[in-house]
């Protein structure tokens, strides 16, 4: 045990940052009991010093000078919770050069440079951590990283943006539109007053990008990822899952696998998909996170918990601070390992079972002329659904495992059919097994 304190500098004291100040302030004999370390706060920087700040936050502290924080050599580990691309990251560049170690929650700034932001921590000696940039307070990252280390993970599957989660599960449960459930979730402070990165799948794939970086060993960013989000999703489609079995998710997929020559190949994508009502991810509402982890010698795992929140995030940014803390009194780092690119499975190439609802005119042949064109394009029908009559007439099947590119012609093919009013819905089936 050491009474040397390890001194912080926080970047950000916002919904995360403070909830830091409270847990390194209100729990340090805790955690010097639990750890062998104290920490000091050293100074917080913020954009606005007039903002009103929590009573436990030391005003005395927070400086609007935020590269004062990283250049000063009385800091020994720079947090990083303020989030953006600019000026973060050359902060947290300066802070590696100056010599300190780094902890960040930014999921967007880690999908598009964490090699080369990992690189440069190797290169001065210094870690960076980043349990909280994916599904704030569930101990994933380092779970992936340090206990399944030498693990042949096949994947990882869950739930990592909380507010879609919300949405979704509002419209399962009260039978809400789309419009209605994102309404309340904004209504109650889980979708931010501009949605769009959660709804429209963004910031799930910064996290997809990061999962599969940590689980399979290979780089993989942002713009390897197929995204999808969950705006066009009905209340039709919701019931229409519901009847059948199945609850819509919007999941973060990482699959490794090898192509026809033995190569190792990479899947990620994010998108709706109806799951299993019995498998555990059904079971996950609201705004809470769970990720389901399938490795060769440990079988299935799943992490559970709050994907977001202040205090679960700060818990976790907690975790990687005693970590950098120890390593620093030691003189050791993390295994930071240059990684190579991913070899990543093209979107087109993927196979899914697919959901796929049409509006037809009720009338004669309409179903063998549909029937067609599923089977010209060897996409196989599992099975399907009439419900209403004549200019109500739906149709809607669900397929065998079928390749993207062909689920896609047959969808083309559909619409230029005099007799398809429209496609009123196509959303992958997630195969467990
Ligand atoms: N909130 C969550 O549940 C959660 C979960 C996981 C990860 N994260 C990640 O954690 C990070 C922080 O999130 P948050 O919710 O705490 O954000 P936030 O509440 O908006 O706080 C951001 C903080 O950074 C400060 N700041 C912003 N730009 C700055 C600049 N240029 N110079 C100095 N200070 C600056 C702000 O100062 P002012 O206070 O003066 O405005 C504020 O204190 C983000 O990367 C986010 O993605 C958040």
């Amino acid at each position: 045990m050491s009474d040397n304190p390890v001194r912080v500098g926080l970047l950000g004291c916002g919904n995360v940052g403070a909830e830091l100040v409270k847990l390194l302030t209100r729990d340090a004999e805790l955690i010097y009991a639990q750890t062998g370390e104290r920490f000091e706060i050293a100074s917080i920087a913020v954009r606005s010093l007039d903002r009103e700040r929590p009573t436990w936050v030391d005003k005395a502290l927070l400086t609007d000078d935020a590269f004062s924080v990283v250049a000063d050599p009385e800091v020994d580990i720079v947090v990083e919770v303020m989030g953006g691309i600019a000026p973060t990251r050359e902060l947290i560049e300066k802070a590696l050069v100056n010599g300190k170690s780094v902890v960040t929650a930014n999921k967007a700034l880690l999908a598009s440079a964490s090699a080369e932001l990992t690189q440069l921590a190797r290169s001065v000696d210094r870690d960076i951590f980043f349990e909280a940039a994916v599904a704030g307070g569930i101990p994933l990252i380092r779970s992936l990283r340090v206990s399944l280390a030498g693990e042949r993970v096949r994947r990882v599957a869950g739930i990592v943006n909380g507010t879609t989660n919300f949405i979704l599960s509002s419209m399962t449960e009260k039978g809400s539109s789309y419009e209605e459930a994102l309404a309340l979730a904004t209504e109650l402070g889980y979708a931010e007053a501009d949605p769009s990165a959660d709804v429209e799948g963004e910031d799930a794939r910064a996290k997809a990008a990061i999962l599969a970086t940590v689980a399979f060993g290979r780089l993989v960013r942002s713009q390897d990822v197929y995204r999808e989000g969950i705006t066009g999703i009905s209340a039709e489609d919701i019931d229409f899952a519901k009847r059948h079995g199945y609850v819509i998710k919007l999941l973060a997929l990482c699959e490794s696998g090898q192509d026809a020559s033995g190569r190792d190949r990479i899947a990620v994508r994010v998108h709706p998909a109806l799951v299993p009502d019995d498998h555990p991810l059904a079971l996950v509402r609201d705004s809470f996170n769970a990720v389901f982890v399938t490795g060769d010698a440990v079988g299935e795992l799943m992490f559970y918990g709050r994907g977001a929140g202040g205090l679960p995030t700060a818990s976790a940014v907690l975790g990687d601070v005693i970590d950098a803390a120890h390593n620093l009194r030691y003189g050791v780092t993390e295994r930071q390992l240059e990684r190579e690119v991913a070899s990543i499975v093209p979107v087109e190439e993927m196979q899914n079972p697919f959901y796929i609802a049409i509006d037809v005119n009720d009338q004669p042949g309409v179903l063998a002329t549909v029937a067609q064109v599923f089977g010209a394009n060897m996409v196989s029908i599992r099975s399907m659904e009439q419900t209403g009559f004549d200019d109500q007439a739906k149709l809607v099947f669900i397929t065998h495992p079928a390749p993207e590119s062909s689920v896609a012609k047959t969808l083309d093919e559909l619409r230029s059919l005099p007799a398809v009013r429209r496609v009123a819905g196509s959303i992958r089936v997630f195969d467990p097994s």
